[in-house]
């Protein structure tokens, strides 16, 4: 067993020798001081486990040597437990308020003595075990947060040298479209050999654009923008998919502001991020709206692209904005080159602008409704 050291501080040199005598046979290690600075220096030396503390002390007194004990951080786990000749409240209440743990009378009684060593030392052990499993746990976050960084790192490195030769398959593939008849099987092959590389070149443009989100490194490039014309020209881009799909859309402008100080190519992004799904989620012969409002005090602008898709259960409203999560819903077909980064990138885009973008259920509970705020002055704020 491991043997705990005890520091007793007391200026009567025969109350040194009693308590001594009193522990000493119980396997505890004593040491002495016989004033409050001879403690103060000892602790870090015999590193007590528990200290007995006299009140009545010439120089620095016993609630003195305990506030000083109690006031430092490495020190104020030590138990400490007053013995005293003074019976009265205000005393034992001045103990307490000094930070001691416990209190014990003189003249002093063995039992009663080593009951509350005993006690004092079990919730001093208890404590430390607390204090040792906190920084293990610290020490492994910091190791994992470490890893993290360096898994990320490399991860961002090798999804940014994949452009190369994405490029030159892309490059070559074009080579041989040039060289081959359009009407051919083959030239259909590589078509769609082609379009892959589109998409995977988006993709990696989106996790490089998040990435450097993340790292805080995109500064907005703002420009004053018509909100108007730009939804109208990304929605234009979806006239031959929706006309495909037989899917109506609607533009409602009801918002007073025309002009906002943004960065297009992100606001544009988000807006084609957020129809891109509502398209792809909306099935044939259905309706799309996309609509623009005020906030109550004006300081914002709200853009909502609704659809009358499947719509989302309210569990998944949160963490569909997070990096890769994607639902899989029961009617959806495959869909290429989806990966789960276009919400993750609105959300950040949209907080960037000091905004924020959430997703509720459409008119009358069917459909997705996702909307995002921007502040109308640039420098406002629509976060809270
Ligand atoms: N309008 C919508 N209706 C129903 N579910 C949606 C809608 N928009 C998004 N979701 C769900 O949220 C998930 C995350 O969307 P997000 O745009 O982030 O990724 P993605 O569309 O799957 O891939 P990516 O945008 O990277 O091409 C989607 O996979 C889908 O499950
Ligand atoms: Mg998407």
């Amino acid at each position: 067993m491991e043997i705990k050291n005890i520091l007793i501080v007391d200026d009567e040199p025969v109350n040194l020798k009693i308590l001594r005598a009193m522990l000493v046979p119980e396997g505890y290690n004593v040491v002495e001081a016989d004033n409050g600075a001879k403690a103060l220096e000892l602790i870090d030396l015999a590193l007590p486990d528990i200290i007995l503390l006299d009140v009545m002390m010439p120089e620095i007194d016993g609630f003195e040597v305990c506030r000083r004990i109690k006031s430092q951080k490495e020190r104020r786990m030590i138990p400490i437990l007053m013995v005293t000749a003074l019976q009265d409240k205000i005393h034992r209440q001045q103990a307490m308020e000094a930070g001691a743990d416990d209190f014990l009378s003189k003249p002093i009684d063995r039992i009663e003595l080593l009951i509350r060593v005993k006690s004092l030392l079990r919730i001093k052990k208890y404590s430390d075990e607390l204090i040792e499993s906190y920084q293990m746990l610290k020490e492994k976050n910091r190791q994992l947060e470490e890893l993290e960084k360096a898994k990320e790192g490399l991860t961002h490195m090798i999804i940014h040298d994949l452009r190369g030769p994405l490029t030159n398959i892309s490059m070559n593939i074009d080579m041989c479209l040039m060289k081959i008849d359009p009407t051919s099987p083959i030239s259909s092959y590589l078509n769609n050999a082609s379009q892959q590389c589109l998409y995977m070149n988006e993709m990696i443009q989106g996790l490089l654009d998040i990435h450097r989100m993340e790292e805080g490194k995109i500064d907005l490039v703002r420009e004053y923008i018509n909100l108007k014309d730009l939804i109208a020209e990304v929605a234009e881009n979806y006239s031959s998919q929706l006309e495909t799909k037989k899917i109506t859309m609607n533009l409602e402008f009801h918002s007073s502001v025309s002009r906002l100080l943004v960065d297009p190519r992100l606001i544009k992004r988000i807006i084609f991020n957020l129809l891109d799904n509502a398209v792809r989620h909306t099935p044939q012969g259905g309706q799309i709206l996309i609509r623009t409002e005020d906030s109550l005090d004006g300081k914002c602008i709200t853009i909502s692209v609704i659809d009358s898709g499947p719509g989302l259960d309210e569990k998944f409203h949160d963490r569909i904005f997070n990096k890769f999560e994607q639902v899989k819903l029961k009617k959806e077909g495959v869909t290429t080159g989806s990966i789960g980064l276009g919400l993750a990138f609105c959300k950040m885009a949209t907080e960037q602008h000091g905004g924020k973008i959430w997703v509720s259920h459409g008119p009358n509970g069917k459909g997705c409704s996702f909307s995002f705020m921007l502040p109308v002055e640039p420098e406002g704020n629509c976060r809270s």
